[in-house]
């Protein structure tokens, strides 16, 4: 195969290669297709098919009912639309097997593992993991926390071939231990723990963790403390690469913004703007126009 028609995808050893060049690594969530193939355009490094879906997408308000199943459901879906046929991809206009499949163009695609599926038993955790791979199509899987079954299955999965993201801090899965979405490792016993937890997963084989929501003297110090990346979501700049829901970038999100996101559009504004617009349109018998009839 010319070397112009090999898929152009990140992989986890190049994450690896990112941190010791200290270029940072650019990760965003996606649920479906479009968003996987504007994500993928955009040029981002990884695309996380978050659990998340379950508070952007699906209505709930945590991420705890979001089944495997959904998430396979929703990986599936951003890797059609990063499928989608690139100008570039493709010369002399005959599809090579590459562009045929349904695979990954560009990002790295990750997919959460969903709560309930890994923690309590190693060998659930195997199964779930090896199933988003092997039926979703991603390339790697992530899971929450540090502890011994935790670890034990990133052992496992990753003896397997299944690249494996940690993440610490405040892991959304255990949002009714922690009492709410707040600031983790904020006392030095609490900040050791999780600098010890950072040091395990490496340990087990993670090719990287996300740090979501910790203060960013403690961010630094995990960062340092390892070799594989760390990937920040307010856990200030001093990761290895930062992670955002795309929800929270564009707007498109009901309440408050987070402190920890930037917004670079205002898209539920828009599409609410354009919907009464639309509305009204019909209403006044503005719509169909003559170029929108047969
Ligand atoms: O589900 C998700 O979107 C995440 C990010 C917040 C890192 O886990």
């Amino acid at each position: 195969m010319p070397a112009e028609r090999l898929p152009n995808r990140i992989t986890t050893p190049q994450f690896l290669a990112r941190k010791r060049k200290g270029q940072p690594i650019v990760m965003v969530t996606a649920y479906d297709a479009p968003q996987g193939r504007l994500a993928d355009a955009a040029g981002v490094d990884a695309i996380l098919v978050g659990d998340s879906v379950g508070m952007t997408t699906l209505g709930y308000d945590t991420t705890l009912p979001v089944t495997l199943e959904d998430l396979l459901y929703h990986t599936r879906a951003v890797l059609r639309g990063q499928s989608a046929r690139r100008a570039d991809a493709c010369p002399d206009g005959v599809p090579t097997n590459a562009e045929r499949a349904r695979g990954a163009r560009h990002a790295l695609i990750i997919a959460d593992m969903a709560f309930g599926t890994y923690g309590a038993s190693v060998t659930n955790g195997v199964k779930a993991g090896m199933r988003l791979i092997a039926e979703g199509g991603a390339q790697a899987v992530k899971l929450e926390g540090a502890g011994p079954v935790v670890l034990e299955t990133i052992r496992r999965l990753v003896d397997i071939g299944v690249p494996v993201m940690g993440h610490l801090g405040m892991t959304p899965q255990s949002i009714h231990r922690f009492g709410g979405f707040k600031v983790q490792g904020k006392t030095e016993d609490a900040a050791q723990t999780l600098t010890d937890g950072a040091v395990a997963l490496e340990q087990a084989g993670a090719f990287g963790i996300v740090l979501e929501v910790i203060p960013s003297d403690l961010a630094r110090r995990v960062t340092g403390s390892i070799t594989i990346p760390t990937i920040g979501i307010g856990a200030g700049l001093e990761c290895d690469g930062q992670v955002q829901v795309l929800h929270d970038l564009v707007g498109f999100t009901d309440g408050p913004a987070f402190k920890h996101a930037r917004r670079y559009a205002e898209l539920g504004a828009a599409l609410l703007e354009a919907i009464a617009a639309y509305s009204l349109d019909v209403r006044e018998r503005r719509f169909p126009g003559p170029e929108n009839f047969f």
